[in-house]
């Protein structure tokens, strides 16, 4: 697998950043501000990743999505070290990323890069998503921050 930095976002990489946050609208406003990568792997796009200076010294990692059918290969952990490569080479201290807290694949999977759990926001799929969220069989209200030192 290879990743690139996209020049130009196609569909293919909008249905990738689709399949981690379903508002268009936010996944545009972040895109403009942000550097986005793609992931390739037999000449194909199957990984996108969307990393965002937030405050000073901070990266966050906004988006994060690999093609349903190449998931639990490892793809997804290339992309988060990647993204921690690129905060160190880049003279960040501090690498963000948020999530459901109903997303138990993904909280195992951040953890096991390294994060750890700062705070919770409470209501905040309730605040900023009009139509229910169900994940794992619960509906999903909090989103679940975490961190890790570079
Ligand atoms: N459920 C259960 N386990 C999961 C998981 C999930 N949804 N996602 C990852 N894992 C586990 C893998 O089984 C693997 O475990 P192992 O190390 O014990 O073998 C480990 O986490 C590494 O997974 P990896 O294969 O590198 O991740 P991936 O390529 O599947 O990518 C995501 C992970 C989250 C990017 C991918 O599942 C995805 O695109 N999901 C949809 C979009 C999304 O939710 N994005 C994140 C929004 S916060």
């Amino acid at each position: 697998m290879r990743i690139n930095e996209i020049q130009e976002l196609q569909t293919a990489h909008y249905d990738l950043l689709l399949s981690a946050d379903p508002d268009k609208s936010l996944i545009e406003e972040y895109v403009k501000r942000g550097l986005c990568f793609e992931a390739i792997f037999s000449e194909t796009i199957v990984g996108i990743l969307v990393l965002l200076p937030t405050r000073p010294e901070t990266l966050e990692i906004v988006n994060i999505a690999v093609s349903e059918k190449l998931q639990k290969k490892g793809f997804g952990e290339k992309l988060i070290q990647f993204a921690l490569a690129h905060a160190k080479n880049n003279r960040y201290k501090t690498v963000e990323i948020g999530t459901g807290s109903t997303s138990f694949g993904q909280l195992y999977l951040y953890q096991k890069c390294g994060f750890r759990m700062t705070n919770i926001d409470r209501d905040f799929f309730l605040r900023h998503y009009e139509k229910e969220i169900i994940e794992n069989k619960l509906v999903l209200k909090d989103m679940v921050r975490l961190s890790i030192d570079v």
